[in-house]
């Protein structure tokens, strides 16, 4: 019996990503949450011929919802008009994810959380603060999703050298905004990122860390990414699935978490840095972060994308963290 739960079901992403996850069969019960039409999602995607069952639950309904959640897919709350900032989005979203995670906490501590609402860099610090305020948090069962970073960096890529199929995975670190996204385009084989003029080098960075951007201006004020999101979403979601439910070994994702996940791998990299949430490449284990893989070594183009990124990060993380009071 694997319950997964979907928190803003009824939503531009949540739609898509609920029809995505119905399709695999690790899930035997899918309940969409959403304060807005939850019932008329859940009934249409029921009549899938699919295996799992398919529940809708309203406003008042979240506690039923995330009873027993193996779980929880949080893409609930705002989405940025042009002209915004992730950043601008914490003054609604920060409350929305934080009333989540109280749910969580009080009707499946043990679930797995993963965070899509904006801004991730602070809405993760969030929950996770939330969870330890109730004395439930495993630092190995929180995710940031951040892997439309990680899927348009091999698409971009894709398009500038066709040698490089799509589906390359490529290692992006860091956070969910800006310039905190920081591809690490020197691990491509075939000495690609050398291969590449500076200005080349400065467009692809740019585009891969202000990807999100290109959306929410062609989508001109009707929101932000979606369809691709919800791709990414379910790729991320049926990843952790398969090595939780069915043990698979050898699978990574690029997620942002907290690094006490594996501290033995992090201690260097949070000695140097003083950060305490940082996006990385993640194996999956059964108990969710299987290992965190160690930082490879940068370029010095990506060690000054890096010298740019913390000081914002540890700016987001603060935010974040103390949204919610957690006694000593
Ligand atoms: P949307 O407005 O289309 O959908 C959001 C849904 O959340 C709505 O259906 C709304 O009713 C619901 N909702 C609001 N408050 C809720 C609550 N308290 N409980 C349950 N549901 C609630 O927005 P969207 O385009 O789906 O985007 C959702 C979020 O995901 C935004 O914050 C956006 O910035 C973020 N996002 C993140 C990434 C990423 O890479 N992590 C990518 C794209 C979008
Ligand atoms: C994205 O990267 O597309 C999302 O974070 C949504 C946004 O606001 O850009």
């Amino acid at each position: 019996m694997h319950l997964v739960v979907i928190c803003g079901a009824a939503g531009g992403i949540g739609q898509p990503l609920s029809l995505l996850l119905k399709q695999s069969d690790l899930i035997s019960h899918l309940a969409l949450f959403d304060v807005v039409n939850a019932p008329g999602v859940a009934a249409d995607l029921s009549h899938i011929n699919t295996k799992s069952k398919v529940t809708g639950h309203g406003k008042e309904q979240m506690d039923e919802a995330l009873k027993g959640a193996h779980t929880v897919v949080i893409p609930a709350g705002v989405p940025r008009k042009p002209g915004m900032t992730r950043d601008d989005l914490f003054k609604i979203n920060a409350g929305i994810v934080r009333d989540l995670a109280e749910g969580v906490a009080r009707n499946c501590p043990n679930a797995f959380v993963l965070v899509i609402s904006n801004p991730v860099n602070s809405t993760v610090p969030i929950v996770c603060q939330v969870l330890k305020k109730h004395d439930v948090f495993n630092p190995s069962k929180v995710f940031g999703i951040s892997t439309l970073d990680v899927v348009r960096a091999s698409r971009f890529v894709s398009e500038i050298s066709p040698a490089i199929d799509p589906s390359t995975r490529i290692t992006v670190i860091g956070g969910h905004s800006g310039v905190t996204i920081v591809p690490l385009l020197s691990q491509l084989p075939n000495s690609f990122a050398d291969s590449l003029s500076r200005d080349q080098l400065d467009a692809l960075t740019h585009r891969i860390q202000y990807g999100g951007d290109e959306v929410v201006k062609a989508k001109d004020g009707a929101g932000s990414a979606t369809l691709s999101m919800a791709y990414a979403g379910a790729r991320f979601t049926l990843s952790l699935l398969q090595a939780t439910v069915t043990g698979k070994t050898g699978l990574i994702e690029s997620a942002y978490v907290h690094l006490d996940a594996d501290k033995k791998n992090t201690a260097a990299f949070r000695e140097k840095t003083g950060l305490e949430y940082f996006a990385l490449d993640v194996e999956f284990g059964k108990n969710g972060v299987g290992r965190i893989l160690e930082l490879p070594r940068v370029s010095i183009y990506e060690q000054a994308l890096l010298d740019v990124a913390i000081p914002e990060l540890k700016t987001n993380i603060a935010k974040g963290a103390s949204f919610i009071t957690v006694s000593a």
